[in-house]
Order: structure tokens, then sequence, then C-alpha cells
């Protein structure tokens, strides 16, 4: 599938865990890849080995999205060695589960500083470069459907995610006049470094079972890949400002599945 040929994406929070698989998938369907990293230079380079390893254009690229000027270095650099920048992928986030009144200014100012403001920070530079160049563009939110259901320990993890819904609607708004659509994935539950210790041992492992879901397993990374190249393809061109749960039925499962019976 070569659906995004001649396009060039950025990935942040690339080198691992759902980026890892967004930037891979992204690369199967033609794309030459950026993946960002904030501190783990190898673990981008191994990204970029597999990706040049299998015939695709990669190149790894180092900023912390809640910081500006490193944002704005990175974008310069991904538009001047790959050629422009038609699709940015705001994946990177964190998630410190704490319990309601141990959460402190210093780990709310973090969250809402990678999870929200690194998403402005990213579409805003992204969508710049975009407008300049006047070629449109796809920007690709990652959110999650604890952003409607909530979690006792993701207080301020949900408020960081609710904004970038907001967010996603607004900037839809503001950037569908320079062709730049702007979409968010609502994703589900998927084993990473994130929340690995939270997980029931049982489901650690690649494409566990659950009978929790419509779709009887939990994600893994190249499931929002796939969705992510959807949203970032001309097949979704008439697609801006929604929130895709990507969740194997979450968001409207009534409960229990027997799905072991069938
Ligand atoms: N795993 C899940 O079940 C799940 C569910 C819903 C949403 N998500 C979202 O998916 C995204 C990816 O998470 P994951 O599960 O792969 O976890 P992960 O911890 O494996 O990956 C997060 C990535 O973000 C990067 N990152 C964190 N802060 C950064 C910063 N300031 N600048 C640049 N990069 C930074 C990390 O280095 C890492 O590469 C996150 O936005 C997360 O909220 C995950």
């Amino acid at each position: 599938m070569v659906m995004l040929s001649g396009k060039t994406a950025v990935v942040t929070g690339g080198s691992r865990g759902i980026g890892s698989g967004i930037a891979l998938e992204l690369a199967r369907a033609g794309a030459a890849v950026a993946v960002n990293y904030q501190g783990n230079a190898e673990a981008a380079s191994r990204v970029v080995a597999s990706i040049r390893a299998a015939g695709g254009r990669a190149i790894a690229v180092q900023a912390d999205v809640g910081r500006p000027e490193q944002v704005a270095r990175m974008m310069e650099r991904v538009g001047a060695e790959l050629g422009g920048i038609d699709i940015v992928v705001n994946n990177a986030g964190i998630c410190p589960f704490r319990d309601v009144f141990d959460i402190d200014m210093d780990v709310w100012e973090e969250t809402i500083r990678t999870n929200l403001t690194g998403v402005f920070v990213c579409s805003q530079a992204g969508a710049r470069l975009m407008k300049e160049r006047g070629a449109g563009g796809a920007i690709v939110n990652i959110s999650t459907i604890t952003s409607y259901r909530g979690g006792a320990e993701q207080v301020h993890y949900a408020a960081s995610k609710g904004g970038v819904n907001a967010l996603t609607a607004s900037m839809a708004n503001a950037l569908g006049v320079y062709g730049i659509r702007v979409n968010a994935i609502l994703c589900g539950g998927v084993v990473t470094d994130i929340n690995r210790d939270r997980v029931p041992e049982a489901l650690r492992t690649p494409k566990a079972t659950t009978d929790s879901l419509p779709i009887g397993r939990l994600g893994d990374p190249e499931d929002l890949g796939k969705a992510v190249v959807f949203l970032a393809s001309p097949q979704s061109e008439w697609i801006t400002g929604v929130q895709l749960a990507v969740d194997g039925g979450f968001m409207v499962s009534e409960g229990k599945y027997a799905h072991r019976k069938r």
C-alpha cells in the first residue's frame, strides 16, 4: 500500500510504544517519517533503521514537544531534510498515575505541558510550515477513551486529553481554509511502558484476549498506526474535527462478551 508516497510525516514520541507502531505504518504506506524522541536517541535510531531496512525513508529528530524553540528547530530540520511536512502526528504523552490527593502542581503542570501544550506547540509549528508551502496537510492527535470515561488516578491525564479533543475541533476550524485537516483518535487499551505495571499479567502479551471488549483483544501499536494512515491519507479527505475511537469497541461496550465460547 503506497497511499502516502511522496508525503512526509513527523511522529512525536515515535521511538517506542504506539508512536513506533505509527511511524512504521506510515512508512509502510509510503511516507518519509521523522521519528521524534525526547531523550532516547538509540531507541529512535532503531525505529529509523527498521524503516530504512524495509526500503523507506526516515530520520530521528530530538525535541521536547512542550518546548516551542526545540519544536520549531525540529520542524525546520524535517522540512529541510525530507522536503516539507504533510503530516504531524501528536502522539507523545505521559500518564503519571496518582491518587487525586497526590496530584501536586509539578505533576499537574508537567502532564498539561506535555500532553496539551505539546500538541498545541507541534500543531502550530507544523501548520505554519504547511501553510507557507500551500499544499495542505493532516494533523492527527492521539487522545484517549479516558477523556470520556475518566480514571480515578488519571484526573490530570484525562483533563489534558479532554483539552486535546477541544483543541482538535478548534484547530480543524482554524486550519481548514489552508487545506489542513485536524482529527483525533480516542485510543483504547494498548499495553506499553505507559501502563504495563497497571495491567494484569495475563493481558501483558501482544494481542492478549479479553472478554470485556466487543473485539475480544487489546490493541497493538499497529492498530493505531493503521487508523493514523487513514486519517492522514486522501481516503479521509472530507473528514476533519472528528474524534475516532480506535479501541476494540470499548466506548460502546456493554460489558462481558463470551468470545471463547463461540
Ligand atoms: N497505551 C495506551 O493504552 C494508551 C491509551 C490511550 C492513549 N494513549 C496515548 O498514546 C500515546 C503514546 O503512549 P504509549 O502508550 O505509546 O506510551 P509510551 O510511554 O510507550 O510512549 C510515550 C512516548 O512519548 C514520549 N514523550 C513523553 N514526553 C515527551 C516530551 N515532552 N517530548 C517528546 N516526547 C515525549 C516518550 O518518550 C515516549 O516515546 C500517548 O499520548 C498516550 O496518552 C495510550
